[in-house]
């Protein structure tokens, strides 16, 4: 295994080649390789995994994905870690939450298992599907590197099929957690950086013909009466076939030489709607392969300064979510995403907004059922390396593939690229576009960013809202700005022309045992803050929406005072999930107004 180096005659490759990453760093693994995954049969490969820890690179450096798999006593030369043997962790987890040791791990590790397969026929495909990996992930399988995926929190493929065999495969995965100055998001942020495969990994085996992607939606031109279906298939196939039957369509579609396919139907669906979920079986099959989905149709427009849901102007009675647990980490399951969405219905929300990158696809499949209106984005978060192509390209990739897993949701209604970034030349034209490959490959929502206020002018303004439908604004007076005052200042100087929701603003309230009575950090002081964010909020007619900094408190390293002590404490529910805050009843209270008036108005509306 010890390599000479090309550098000296007494170099060896493992110990002096310090670009020794660069093969594995191809990108491939992205957005293009993503097939269609509802109502396929998925073989889980969760379970124990072999794991090591690689601080160094060892692994990539001494090639430890090309070790055969033999006994200790048959081998001739010496090794550093066998991925055949040794300590196991479960997949899915984030390794912090596992050992100690390793809460702070910031690095390489290897997963790896065996994967066993039956017969191998060419009339079959397999593909891999990792639901997301923290940040980068390298397979490799028999030995074989197949590609690498950056982003932390997006489903990717890789497809297996050419490099199975019959029998005992091995099948190894590098991921790497390391904040760096080219990533999505950069070095410095106000959340917990865990690592690892924290969402499910499956095998997916397909006929040769595959569908790759199905897009349905209801015609957003105000007529209500047409639904369209968007299809793209990879195989030796010129038509698709759709039903769904309970709007009675079931109809061809041609495909074009790439595969590509769009149909549009007269339909007048029963509309989607938090108040309404109505959701409609759709099946597709192209060749031999058949996939489903279940889908709501409806409408999401901005019209002057309104948000309107199917022709209605709608107020977003929000609550900002990270994906983060006490015991967990990042990964999350339906239990805990359902508590989620018990505990905004308790606070009388119809709206969240998933902070700061993408959760897991269940939320949005679950907020379609249970009726919730959502705000999903890409973590271009605080400082990003907004000059940098290989930066863009990281960006733009994870929000194609946060679309594309998403955009049959209908409780999605807003695309967001970005949280408090600076208004500068090189982040404007780097958001500019993103947007534009927002609206392109769905132009069906809104888009919009958490952007700042300000402060030179004390007012809303910032360039990238004229290219974005729907104006965040992360605002904290009563917090990080004592000034309150500024707030209704700032509301009065301010004249967006398009629909604002803030959407962030709170303050750290420590109920521990140890926490203060008064003043900073105290319960009591958070809910004054929410009484007077409210108190002024309530009367600028351009804010459409609010979603407070945070419905739980999470873990974070950057806050270690005496109240903090590793968490944020915004949360309007401490971190154990269930105990509120008193600020969780002002806000309730709030918003129980708020619905009650969007009632009346649509009761007079009707008469
Ligand atoms: C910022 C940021 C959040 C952060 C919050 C806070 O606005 O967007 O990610 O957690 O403020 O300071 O608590």
């Amino acid at each position: 295994m010890l390599e000479r180096s090309d550098l000296a005659e007494n170099a060896l490759q493992a110990l002096h080649d310090e670009a020794y990453d660069t093969p594995f760093n191809t990108q491939t693994l992205n957005h293009e390789g993503m097939i269609f995954i509802g109502g396929r049969k998925a073989r889980s490969l969760a379970g124990e995994w072999n794991f090591c820890v690689d601080l160094l690179d060892t692994g990539l450096r001494q090639k430890w994905f090309a070790l055969e798999e033999m006994a200790a006593t048959e081998r001739t030369e010496p090794w550093d870690y066998d991925p055949h043997e040794g300590e196991t962790v479960p997949v899915p987890a984030c390794w912090q939450m596992l050992k100690d040791r390793w809460y702070f791990f910031e690095g390489s590790v290897w997963y790896s298992r065996c994967l066993d397969m039956d017969a191998i026929t060419r009339d079959k495909r397999q593909f891999l599907r990792i639901g997301a990996a923290q940040y980068d992930c390298k397979i490799f399988l028999n030995g074989a590197f197949l590609g690498n995926h950056y982003g932390g929190s997006t489903p990717f493929f890789c497809e297996l099929s050419e490099h199975l065999k019959a029998g005992r495969n091995w099948l190894m995965l590098m991921v790497n957690n390391t904040r760096t100055l080219d990533r999505v998001p950069m070095r410095n942020t106000d959340w917990f950086n865990y690592g690892g495969i924290y969402r499910e990994v499956a095998l997916y085996q397909t006929p040769r013909v595959v569908i790759k992607d199905l897009f349905a939606y209801l015609v957003p031109d105000n007529g209500y009466n047409k639904i369209a279906v968007e299809v793209s298939v990879d195989g030796d196939v010129r038509e698709a076939r759709v039903d769904i039957s309970q709007l009675g369509i079931s109809d061809t579609i041609t495909l074009d030489e790439d595969g590509r396919g769009r149909i549009i139907f007269d339909a007048r669906p029963d509309l989607w709607s938090p108040e309404t979920p109505n959701l409609y079986d759709i099946k597709l099959s192209a060749g031999s392969d058949h996939v489903s989905d279940r889908v709501g149709f409806r409408q999401i427009s901005r019209i002057d300064d309104e948000i309107h849901l199917n022709g209605n102007a709608v107020f977003l009675r929000g609550i900002s979510v990270h994906e983060d647990d006490v015991t967990h980490g990042k990964m999350t399951d339906e239990a805990d995403l359902r508590r989620r969405f018990a505990d905004a219905k308790e606070l009388n929300c119809n709206f969240l907004r998933l902070a700061h990158y993408p959760h897991h696809e269940q939320a949005a499949q679950l907020a379609d059922e249970m009726g919730f209106l959502l705000w999903e984005e890409i973590p271009v978060y605080w400082a990003i390396d907004f000059d940098n192509q290989a930066t863009y390209r990281d960006a733009r990739n994870q929000l194609l593939e946060l679309i594309k897993r998403d955009r049959n949701r209908a409780s999605v209604i807003i695309w967001s690229v970005g949280n408090e970034n600076p208004d500068t030349d090189v982040r404007l034209r780097f958001m500019q576009r993103l947007v534009a490959t927002a609206k392109s490959t769905d132009p069906t929502r809104l888009t919009s960013a958490a952007c700042l206020v300000n402060h030179a002018k004390n007012r809303i303004e910032d360039r990238l809202a004229e290219h974005i439908d729907v104006i965040g604004i992360n605002e904290y007076y009563g917090w990080y700005e004592e000034n309150f005052d500024d707030l209704v200042a700032i509301g009065e100087n301010s004249s967006p022309g398009k629909p604002v929701v803030i959407s962030e603003t709170g303050a750290d309230g420590d109920i521990s045992e140890t926490g203060p009575r008064t003043g900073l950090f105290s319960e009591a002081y958070m809910s004054e803050v929410y009484e007077k964010q409210i108190a002024t909020l309530r009367h600028l007619s351009y804010v459409k929406g609010i979603s407070p900094w945070i419905l739980y408190d999470f873990r974070v390293e950057r806050r270690q005072n005496i109240f903090q002590r590793g968490f944020n404490k915004k949360g309007l529910i401490a971190a154990d999930k269930i105990t509120r805050k008193k600020a969780f009843y002002v806000l309730a209270d709030f918003y129980a107004q708020k619905r009650q008036a969007q009632r009346e108005g649509e009761k007079n509306h009707d008469h």
